[in-house]
């Protein structure tokens, strides 16, 4: 499905940082095509991941992929789609599930470490433009873990959380499937609580503080998290069944 420049919905963040070495560049030219998911139709669990999966998650937003590598060794019977747009990211990823690193020696055919499994797939660019590809109640769970918070109220129609992007988080979350979000930023958290609050279609899991004030049992520590602790900010953890 082509979509024209005035069909695809505006992205606000930046795509590129710092200058991309030789390491990383080698990666998004020769690794990345290898992880990335089929350019055109409807994801098939079949066609991703060949192998059988338990379960399918998605990352909106990985950064520079820590939590998504550690998801997926964590759970090698599990399938992993990251969407990210950042390139420096994207390659930090790659760096992450390969082991290859600026100096290192390239290798001819660059693969994963031998003790992954091949259950990460990527979309280098915004997730809005692969929603409509993603079937009815296929994902397990979707992670988006300290999304940009767009704290100036002008700015607010930019937060990832909102009425549009929940239609579609709804649709394609399995019943009972899980909806995570974490922050670290009182605006969003405030933003966040309320815009779920309102939509009946999520039940939020946690009973008390503790449940939304630490870390989920199977959490991964993310690049945002560790920044947001040196600074001393207190991120909270939000889960959300889908009913
Ligand atoms: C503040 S960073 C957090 C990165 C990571 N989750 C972490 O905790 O370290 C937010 C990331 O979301 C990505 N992002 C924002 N909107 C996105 C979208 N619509 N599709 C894919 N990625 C997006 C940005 O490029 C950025 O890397």
């Amino acid at each position: 499905m082509l979509l024209t420049t005035s069909d695809k919905p505006k992205f606000f963040g930046r795509r590129k940082g710092r200058i991309i070495r030789k390491a990383k560049t080698t990666l998004l030219e020769s690794f990345l095509p290898k992880l990335r998911l089929p350019t055109d139709g409807k994801l098939s669990k079949e066609d991703i991941f060949p192998q059988g999966v338990q379960k399918i998650c998605l990352e909106i937003g990985f950064g520079d992929g820590q939590h998504l590598a550690g998801q997926a060794l964590n759970h090698p019977d599990w399938g992993f789609i990251g969407a990210e747009v950042f390139q420096n990211g994207i390659a930090n990823l790659c760096s992450l599930l390969t082991g290859i690193k600026e100096g290192n020696e390239l290798p001819e055919n660059i693969c994963l470490l031998p003790e992954r499994q091949d259950n990460v797939r990527i979309f280098d660019d915004d997730i809005r433009l692969l929603f409509a590809r993603i079937p009815d109640a296929f994902l397990d769970r979707i992670y988006l873990l300290f999304p940009d918070p767009w704290p100036k109220k002008r700015h607010a129609g930019r937060r990832f959380v909102n009425p549009e992007n929940l239609q579609e988080i709804a649709r394609i979350l399995k019943p009972g499937g899980i909806f995570r979000i974490a922050t670290d930023h009182k605006v969003y958290k405030a933003w966040t609580l309320r815009q779920m609050s309102q939509d009946n279609r999520f039940r939020w899991t946690a009973r008390c503080g503790n449940d939304w004030k630490h870390e989920p049992q199977d959490w991964v520590r993310t690049k945002y998290q560790m920044k947001a602790l040196r600074e001393g900010r207190r991120p909270v953890f939000l889960d959300y069944e889908r009913i």
